[in-house]
């Protein structure tokens, strides 16, 4: 956290120096730079870990803009038919494979997997130079105590990082639901707003261009600690314009 430039500078300072491409200067001194610099233009490896109804639409939007997707399960031979409609770019296989094959990582699983993921590819993890956090603690579906235990470490976003060390983690697409993946790309008028938290800048402004590049419109709210309001029933949660989302991220911390 001590290198961290969100908290060297403080979240107005960090937002306001990303927004003016601070973080696109970063990243084109960064070892990731050929990566980071292809985002928008050559494609991007993504592997996906997670292709259920979230993971399966999120893969789909990058494979249909022309990246090459390997979706991933613990029972790959389940996703031909998502291979199929995902079209020729995109390719099911093991969650070490996908983790293996991709420059970019979405991880979109019940939060209750993310430390056994950590656990077991977290060092494969942190050598990539974005994983994208689409993941949420909804106490429904994964129970209270793995709320309370996310709770304790901050939040989702700080306890992502916690369970995935040195990982470059920007949370995104949180509260964007499949169906809104599919019908929301790049609609007319103005765009769906995406809530952004990530502490890397490299990582932020790889996240960054790919979100515009499938059609909607990232918008940097902080640093991982503001993980927390990304999740559906918080104030970040829901589908909001990126105007909404500024309003809202001002009175949050
Ligand atoms: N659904 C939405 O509209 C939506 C919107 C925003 C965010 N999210 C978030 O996205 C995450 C996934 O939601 P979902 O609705 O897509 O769930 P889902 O349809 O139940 O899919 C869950 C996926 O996670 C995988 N998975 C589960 N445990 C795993 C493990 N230990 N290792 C590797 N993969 C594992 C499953 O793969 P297997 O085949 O291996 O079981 C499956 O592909 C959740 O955290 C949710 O809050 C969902």
């Amino acid at each position: 956290m001590a290198n961290d430039p969100f908290f060297k500078l403080g979240r107005r300072e960090f937002l306001d120096l990303a927004a003016g491409g601070f973080a696109m200067g970063v990243v084109a001194a960064s070892p990731f730079a050929a990566v980071a610099q292809s985002a928008g233009g050559a494609p991007l490896k993504i592997g996906t870990i997670g292709a259920g109804r979230e993971g399966g639409a999120l893969g789909t939007l990058f494979a249909k803009h022309g990246h090459p997707v390997m979706f991933s399960s613990r029972h790959p031979e389940q996703l031909a038919d998502l291979v199929a409609d995902a079209g020729p770019t995109a390719q099911a296989g093991t969650v070490e494979q996908a983790v293996a094959f991709g420059d970019v990582i979405l991880l979109v699983v019940p939060y209750t997997a993310v430390e056994q993921i950590g656990r077991d590819y977290g060092k494969a993890l942190a050598a990539k130079p974005l994983v994208i956090d689409v993941s949420n603690p909804i106490a429904r579906r994964d129970g209270d105590e793995i709320v309370t235990q996310v709770d304790q470490l901050g939040g989702a976003g700080l306890a992502t990082a916690k369970l995935l060390p040195g990982a470059r983690i920007v949370r995104a697409f949180n509260a964007i639901g499949s169906g809104q993946l599919t019908q929301g790309a790049h609609r007319p008028g103005e765009p769906i707003g995406v809530p952004i938290a990530g502490d890397d800048p490299d990582a932020v402004a790889l996240a960054t261009s790919l979100i515009k590049e499938v059609g909607f419109e990232p918008v940097l709210v902080g640093g991982l600690s503001m993980g927390k309001y990304l999740v559906p029933g918080t104030p970040l949660g829901g589908e909001h314009t990126p105007d909404e989302i500024r309003r809202i991220a001002a009175t949050l911390k």
